[in-house]
């Protein structure tokens, strides 16, 4: 039995010397310490040995077995870093006597629209909001009138945390009950109207195609006032996308549903390609639809703080949910979605810096 170990012991150590990647490594460890492996074997034969014997050939096994989880543990580190002493040696060398200009970057095309937006928000007197992509389900869902088991949420299946009621957000509408709460108190006392738009990063647990992402970027934008109407919501967003296309654009409302907007209308731009004759991008219809919206549902408002009971249509205000990335797709002509997560810099790097 003692010169079975050994023996094993020496095929062991010479094995081991030969072994070069992650793969043979496992099969090596497997063979001797799987459960039909070397080692078992051993321990079955342990029951047949004298009882005198038992005990030193027992730590015999025992110590061969640490030997081999050490020498495992140890080779693994050698391969990997060998592998990463390669790869590195192999990638393009980084040369910083190189000329800056060579190496400045350019922004994501998804920055470089929010920008524009938000630009073109605060010169219409709006503020630009930050909001967090952790929220919980009160401000992502019931305070927008989207109660438990509301079929309005199989539209938007998220992802939860292992930290109880805590989601990444859906859609950046979850920001609107902050936002009313922040600034609700100087709507009231000062009489200034609450003018915010807050972009941000979405997910969804969406299958993933050139139209689809789990991961996207929205902006949510919302008005309240006394006596703020569908026809200012028409002006604001009408202007908006004059400026993002840089020429007159037609809109259209068509009656949509979001239980957090009361009506709830989809907003369609006339194809800017064909000027509303019909062509493939536009799927012949002449329209595009580009943007949901309408007037803030009275039980959010409540929620917010904004209305009472008592008063529940003193305020009244529009929002909006203009998908960053979408826009982005139509501006620069991106055909799919998937571009804008990959990391390609060659894709990437085609648009201009600002
Ligand atoms: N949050 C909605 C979504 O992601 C979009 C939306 C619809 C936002 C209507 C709005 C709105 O503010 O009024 O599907």
């Amino acid at each position: 039995m003692r010169e079975k170990i050994e023996k094993l012991g020496a095929q062991f150590r010479e094995e081991m010397s030969s072994v070069s990647d992650v793969q043979s490594l496992e099969d090596l460890r497997l063979k001797f310490m799987s459960k039909k492996g070397y080692i078992s074997e051993l321990m079955k034969e342990l029951g047949k040995v004298p009882p005198e014997e038992k005990k030193d050939v027992g730590q015999m096994i025992n110590s061969f077995k640490s030997e081999i989880t050490s020498r495992f543990e140890e080779k693994k580190d050698e391969i990997i870093r060998l592998q990463e002493q390669i790869l590195i040696q192999s990638a393009e060398s980084y040369d910083e006597s190189l000329p800056t200009d060579t190496l400045t970057g350019s922004f994501h095309p998804i920055t470089l629209v929010q920008r524009q937006l938000e630009d073109i928000f605060e010169s219409m007197g709006f503020d630009v909001e930050d909001y967090n992509e952790i929220v919980d389900d009160y401000h992502c869902f019931e305070a927008l009138n989207i109660p438990p088991f509301h079929p309005a949420r199989d539209m938007q299946d998220t992802y939860y945390l292992n930290t109880p009621n805590q989601l990444l957000k859906s859609h950046t509408s979850a920001a609107q009950n902050a936002i009313m709460i922040k600034y609700g108190r100087r709507l009231k006392e000062e009489g200034r109207p609450i003018r915010a738009v807050f972009p941000g990063r979405c997910f969804r647990n969406e299958a993933i195609d050139a139209c689809h992402e789990n991961t996207f970027f929205q902006m949510e934008g919302i008005m309240i006032d006394k006596d703020i109407s569908i026809s200012n919501l028409i002006y604001f967003m009408k202007t908006m996308l004059s400026e993002v296309f840089e020429r007159e654009v037609t809109v259209r409302l068509r009656p949509g549903f979001f239980p957090f907007v009361e009506p709830g209308f989809e907003l369609d731009i006339q194809c800017l390609i064909c000027g509303g004759d019909g062509c493939p991008s536009c799927k012949n219809s002449g329209w595009l639809e580009l943007c949901p919206c309408g007037m803030i549902h009275p039980n959010v408002l409540r929620a917010g703080g904004i209305n009472t009971e008592e008063n529940p249509y003193e305020y009244t205000g529009f929002a909006f949910g203009l998908g960053l990335t979408r826009l982005a797709m139509m501006k620069y002509e991106v055909g799919d979605i998937r571009t804008f997560n990959d990391c390609d810099l060659s894709a990437l790097s085609q648009f201009v810096s600002r």
